[in-house]
């Protein structure tokens, strides 16, 4: 039995007193939630006040990012070791923002994926295709390239270390959902592709959705057989909408 989690991307968003409503919400409506593991990932200047927020809680934490390297010349990056001092327990690895933005390519993602395990974190490894890839027909073949980079690169030990979270680009921050047999089929390709290499791996992965999950649709996508949880951007925003989707995962 997978146990499902729904974690909060916040992505850069937020100032100090926000988050400290926002939390105060999630952590007064976690009573209700009663098999998922909840989680928030935060801008990495917020650490230590969500640290401090949420030592103790049932709500995890984690980072957006992490440097391949442990320490050195690296203006602006984040060592593994230092997201693990500030308590963290995740960290997203290879989010399509950082891919797209930051020209992630699938070796560095691989290499984050390897960083973060290095530092005991637990790695949310990021795939999906953009519209353009979907309306080519290549959605399995780019995300089973994504997934494959790791799995060499890390070994399929290491990846089930891990948790795969499926964002199809197309679906992020543009209110256009996947339909939950869109995600339910790439979800369950997802599973099949990692259990090629190892049935209980793939077995035991956990494979979180994302993209404009909301309190409105989670029911219906976390119903779905491969789906295990939520990657959440915007309503993770607002602790009722967090809240509404991590109490749908408990059913
Ligand atoms: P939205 O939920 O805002 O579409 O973002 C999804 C996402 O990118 C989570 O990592």
């Amino acid at each position: 039995m997978r146990q499902p989690l729904v974690a909060g991307n916040w992505k850069m968003n937020g100032t100090r007193s926000s988050i400290q409503e926002l939390l105060d919400g999630v952590k007064g409506g976690m009573g209700e939630v009663t098999t998922a593991e909840v989680a928030v990932c935060c801008p990495h200047i917020f650490l230590a006040d969500v640290q401090q927020q949420l030592q103790g809680s049932a709500v995890a934490w984690g980072g957006q990012d992490i440097s391949v390297h442990e320490s050195g010349a690296y203006t602006g990056e984040t060592a593994g070791g230092m997201l693990a001092e500030f308590g963290c327990k995740y960290v997203i690895i290879g989010h399509s923002e950082r891919r797209s933005y930051h020209g992630e390519n699938d070796q560095t993602v691989a290499e984050k994926f390897a960083a973060a395990r290095k530092a005991g974190l637990v790695p949310i490894l990021c795939v999906g295709e953009t519209l353009e890839e979907r309306e080519g027909g290549i959605t399995e073949e780019v995300v089973g390239r994504q997934l494959d980079a790791v799995v060499s690169h890390c070994g399929i030990d290491t990846l089930a270390e891990g948790v795969v979270a499926y964002e199809p680009v197309w679906a992020i921050g543009t209110g256009k959902t996947a339909t939950p047999e869109q995600a339910q089929d790439v979800h369950a390709f997802i599973r099949a592709r990692i259990a090629a290499a190892n049935s209980a791996v793939g077995e035991g992965m956990q494979i979180l959705y994302g993209g404009s999950m909301n309190a409105g649709n989670a029911a219906e996508l976390l119903a779905q057989a491969d789906i295990d949880g939520g990657l959440i951007g915007g309503a993770s925003l607002k602790a009722a909408d967090f809240l509404t989707i991590a109490k749908a995962a408990n059913a």
